[in-house]
């Protein structure tokens, strides 16, 4: 498992899991002991499911639910085909034809190379080397690869390496998806309860930011549905919102981690009137401590989806999604492919050939993708 500073990345990303689910247990102490307890009657009971819910499903499952990883799919230039191959397989128009074209370029190439593995007779495919290199030919023929990132912590988990895209990204749009519905249930709670208790809405800058946030989330959660997940958006698409799509995810996860920190001081203020928050209250002193765990969680995701030595490696059949057709940083020397070059590098065969061991094939990743 070839991964710069694998115990790094384990270390941290176990510190990680334990400082957010230790947030968790805190949200959980506070309410129930330091608090009146939970409940859905419109009283405070109510309310503390707001803090419960978003500490859960905002900040540790979005937590979770965040990182970095290279995106498959590939620019439309001129007179590059409409459609590469993806990880739900050989794309739309003309798949007969390509596969079929594939095929034949594949079989010389691998008669020419002396390297990759022959198409199977009758398969699905060029087979995976193969459609890298189809793709090699197409991007080196008629333009530079792209390249793009997609958040999602489970893609640097190196043990999933071997698991299909499509599988990896179910996850980490599944993740989100808990993280929304349990910020927008913990937004019920809170209305519902101000509204019982007469309670003017939307007065505070928390709720200003926290609406926000979750507004862009949800939006965030969609586009990335239907543009990312689901295979028709065209590939020009894909890499035009892919750099707005990471740093969005980036904004949205720090701006509810701010929120939070709002939210969590605004309440001891209003809660914490006899003893004082001025006089350190044990109650002060431990939500305090909640507040500081949520900022290390924070810190943590931010430094593990920031490290682009654990990505998850591209695979040999995707194109790097950047518009403007440049290696992004990090990239050097990795598996991202230099489209522009039909003359690959030794180094370059046997970066392939490593990722071909690693890695299942494309071909059941494909099974297992569009299954
Ligand atoms: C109120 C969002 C986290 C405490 C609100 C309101 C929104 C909101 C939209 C306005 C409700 C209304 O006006 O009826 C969020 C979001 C959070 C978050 C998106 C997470 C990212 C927290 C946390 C606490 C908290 C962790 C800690 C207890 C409060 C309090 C209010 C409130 C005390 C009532 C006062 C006010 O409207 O500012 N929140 N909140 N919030 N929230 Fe949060």
């Amino acid at each position: 498992m070839a991964m710069e500073g694998y115990r790094g990345f384990l270390g941290l990303l176990v510190s990680a899991l334990l400082v957010g689910f230790l947030s968790v247990i805190f949200t959980l102490i506070w309410v129930l002991h330091y608090r009146e307890g939970l409940g859905w009657d419109g009283t405070a009971l109510e309310f503390n499911w707001h803090p419960v819910l978003v500490v859960t499903g905002f900040v540790f499952i979005q937590g979770i639910g965040t990182g970095t990883s290279w995106e498959e799919a590939g620019r439309q230039g001129p007179g590059v085909p409409d459609r590469v191959p993806t990880e739900w397989g050989w794309a739309r128009e003309g798949v007969r034809e390509k596969r079929a074209a594939a095929r034949e370029r594949s079989r010389r190439g691998a008669a020419l190379e002396g390297g990759g593995r022959a198409p199977r007779p009758g398969g699905r495919g060029p087979g995976r080397l193969g459609r890298a290199r189809e793709l090699q030919r197409w991007g080196g023929a008629r333009g530079a690869g792209v390249c793009g990132e997609t958040p999602i912590i489970v893609y640097r988990l190196p043990w999933t390496w071997k698991c299909s895209k499509l599988l990896m990204k179910s996850i980490h749009a599944g993740l989100n998806a808990v993280a929304a519905i349990l910020a927008i249930i913990s937004l019920v709670a809170v209305f519902d309860f101000h509204n019982a208790r007469n309670i003017p809405n939307m007065y505070s800058l928390h709720s200003w930011v926290g609406l926000t946030a979750v507004i862009l989330y949800i939006l965030q959660l969609l586009l990335g549905f239907f543009v990312f997940l689901l295979p028709w958006a065209p590939l020009s698409l894909r890499a035009l919102l892919m750099p707005i799509h990471v740093y969005s995810g980036l904004l949205i996860f720090g701006t509810v981690i701010a929120t939070v920190l709002m939210g969590v001081t605004e309440k001891l203020i209003f809660a914490l009137k006899n003893p004082a928050y001025s006089t350190f209250p044990p109650e002060g002193v431990f939500t305090n401590t909640l507040g500081l765990l949520i900022l290390v969680f924070g810190a943590l995701i931010f430094w593990i989806v920031t490290r682009p030595q654990w990505k998850r490696p591209k695979e040999p059949n995707s194109v790097l999604l950047q518009p403007n057709g440049g290696a992004p940083e990090g990239m050097e020397g990795s598996m991202a492919m230099n489209f522009g070059n039909m003359d690959k590098s030794d180094s370059e065969l046997n970066s392939e050939a490593a990722a071909r061991k690693r890695n299942i094939t494309l071909d059941e990743a494909g099974q297992r993708s569009t299954m």
